[in-house]
């Protein structure tokens, strides 16, 4: 199946498909050099979408990304912050969204996430969304770490018919979603972001990428166990992938994984070896 570069948010917004992630960047683990290095490398190669939160680093992952697309046209981007659970409601959330504005160095974001649900009604961080969404501070909002349950709740509550996305944790070793919440999402037009598409975390990781399925699929493509892992989530229609890297090889090689192709021979084997569960699991999270 060819790579649709694009998912369709509810208000006919394209979304690019896949992004970069940022979770530990900025935070010493790199130089900030490298780090900005790598982002810049992935939005010269024609990424556009960048996943940050308010949580990753105390705002340090928000400072890099605003360095990095220091320069770009804003127009062409897609950024991606989130708010804290307990910074979601009437007194904190149109504080938060200015400080991630002011640490990414923009005026508005492309989409802004609850971080997963905390103890502030959905009523209220709905309204407070639509509140900061009618004065141009973000185009849309939505969630992460949300299950089916949470998420027929969230429809049910005034305007939560209004959540664009839902972000969560996916990958070949974590298929819990495609049991139910992937099928409620699909019906009701939200895409999934995938994140950790690598398996950097979730119920099955270690192993993963050297298990002989993902290697021979990745042999045969002439790609590696990584790029097979984004593959598999970005061969789901609708799903976002934001794989995160501090290196600029690993962002390229990411980049480059959209261009592979599993045959259905693969996605067979892989399945096989890594079945989605036929029965109700836990949300898995990071
Ligand atoms: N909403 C939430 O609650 C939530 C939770 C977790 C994550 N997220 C978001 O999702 C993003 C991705 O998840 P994640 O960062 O946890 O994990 P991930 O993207 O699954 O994996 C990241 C790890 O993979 C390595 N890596 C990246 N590309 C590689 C490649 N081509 N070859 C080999 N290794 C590679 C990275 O190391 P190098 O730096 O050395 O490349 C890093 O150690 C996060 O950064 C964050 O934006 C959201």
């Amino acid at each position: 199946m060819t790579f649709a570069p694009t998912a369709t948010l509810h208000d006919g917004t394209l979304m690019p498909r896949l992004g970069m992630g940022t979770w530990y960047l900025g935070e010493g683990r790199r130089s900030e050099r490298t780090e900005i290095a790598a982002l810049r490398a992935g939005l010269d190669a024609g990424m556009r979408l960048i996943d940050t939160a308010e949580m990753y680093g105390d705002g340090a992952a928000e400072s890099l990304v605003g360095s990095a697309i220091d320069g770009y046209d804003r127009s062409r981007l897609f950024l991606v912050s989130k708010v804290y659970p307990h910074n979601a409601g009437r007194s904190s959330l149109r504080r938060s969204l200015e400080s991630s504005l002011r640490r990414l160095n923009t005026d508005y974001l492309d989409m802004y996430l609850l971080h997963w649900r905390g103890s502030v009604p959905l009523a209220e961080t709905v309204e407070c969304m639509e509140s900061v969404k009618a004065d141009g501070l973000i185009a849309n909002w939505g969630v992460s770490n949300f299950d089916t349950s949470d998420m027929r709740e969230l429809f049910a509550v005034p305007g939560g018919d209004g959540c664009a996305v839902n972000q969560d944790l996916y990958h070949l070793g974590s298929r819990g979603v495609e049991f139910d919440l992937l099928p409620w999402m699909r019906d009701h037009g939200v895409p999934l972001m995938a994140y950790c598409p690598l398996a950097q975390a979730g119920s099955l990781r270690a192993g993963l990428a050297n298990s002989s399925v993902v290697c021979e699929v990745a042999a045969a493509h002439k790609a590696t166990p990584m790029q097979i892992l984004l593959a598999f989530v970005l061969c789901r229609d609708e799903v976002v992938a934001i794989p995160r890297s501090g290196t600029a090889d690993h962002v390229l090689a990411n980049w480059a994984a959209r261009e592979i192709e599993l045959t259905a021979d693969e996605c067979a084997a892989l399945d096989s070896a890594f079945p989605a569960p036929d029965h109700k699991v836990p949300l898995d999270m990071e």
